[in-house]
């Protein structure tokens, strides 16, 4: 198969990964640079290129992992290998939605799938309301769009989530107030799901004095075995988004698991170190069964 690894950065650890799992299957795999992709778009012929008016064509499957700063740029390029029936693990919808944490949510509710209480307002006279929507503090504001935790606070009184809420607003950042799974303790689950299967599950727990149980803050994580309900919230959390691969965040609260946010470009060094699987080869594996 032809494989193209669709990123930044070469170097990556999930990037190296995934091209010497590929190589190691037999597979030709080309890691191409998104953000020097260009694109011609006509009813006779959608084209893409790269490299000085290299088109890049004869393509079985493109694994994008698009970063947070090129998502729309990305996505664009995506779509254009849809265009042209190139399968795309992941396709440009689903990475779409799984970007806007909000836009998540909402999906993720409107299946029923557990989610912590949030609001979502676009005027400071909603301040007060946006708060007691979620109960009261302490609670948590986020960037729709942030990621590695960068972005998540937690305000522990009412006033201090005024504040901070307040601010967001006048740098004119998208935020959304959130209720605050106490009972997680600096801890959360996340589920790697490749094809609608969990294929490796960790818990991470953040450093003392954090609340975020981000890797990129200094979590530590674990290998677990994940509940049955677990498991099947997260797979069908990546299946109404719509995402093949997804990393699935979740809290356990004292009324179950619920779901933080669904990642469509998650890592994969926390994961394989943690679990000692090889997650890179399963993707490519899963990328054969199709
Ligand atoms: N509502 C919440 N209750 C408890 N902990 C939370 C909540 N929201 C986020 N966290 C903690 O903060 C971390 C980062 O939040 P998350 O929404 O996943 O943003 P990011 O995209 O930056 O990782 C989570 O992994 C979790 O440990
Ligand atoms: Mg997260």
């Amino acid at each position: 198969m032809k494989i193209i690894l669709l990123a930044s950065n070469p170097n990556l650890y999930s990037n190296l990964r995934i091209v010497e799992a590929a190589k190691k299957r037999g597979h030709e795999v080309e890691f191409v640079n998104v953000g020097e992709c260009y694109i011609k778009v006509a009813s006779s012929a959608c084209e893409i290129f790269y490299d000085e008016g290299k088109k890049l064509e004869n393509v079985d499957h493109v694994i994008p992992r698009i970063k947070p700063a090129m998502t729309f740029y990305g996505t664009s390029i995506i779509r254009q290998f849809e265009v042209m029936g190139v399968n795309c693990l992941n396709g440009s919808e689903a990475i779409t939605k799984s970007r806007d944490k909000l836009y998540t949510l909402q999906i993720l509710a409107q299946h029923g799938l557990n989610v912590p209480i949030t609001s979502f307002a676009n005027s400071s006279y909603d301040t007060k309301d946006l708060i007691k929507l979620v109960g009261s503090a302490p609670l948590v504001v986020k960037l729709l769009e942030g990621t590695k935790g960068v972005g998540v606070v937690l305000a522990e009184t009412n006033k201090a989530a005024e504040s901070v809420i307040n601010a967001f607003r006048s740098l004119k950042a998208d935020i959304l107030v959130q209720h605050y799974i106490k009972e997680s303790k600096g801890q959360d689950i996340r589920c790697f799901v490749v094809g609608g299967k969990v294929i490796a599950s960790m818990e991470r727990t953040a450093q003392e004095g954090e609340f975020r149980a981000n890797i990129h803050l200094g979590a530590t994580a674990k290998a677990i075995d994940v509940t049955p309900e677990e498991s099947e919230l997260a797979i069908k959390a990546a299946k109404v988004i719509g995402l093949e691969i997804a990393g699935v965040d979740m809290v356990r609260s004292s009324s179950g698991p619920k779901i933080l946010e669904v990642n469509s470009s998650p890592g994969l060094e926390g994961i394989e170190s943690a679990t000692g699987i090889y997650i890179a080869a399963k993707m490519i594996e899963y990328l054969e069964g199709k």
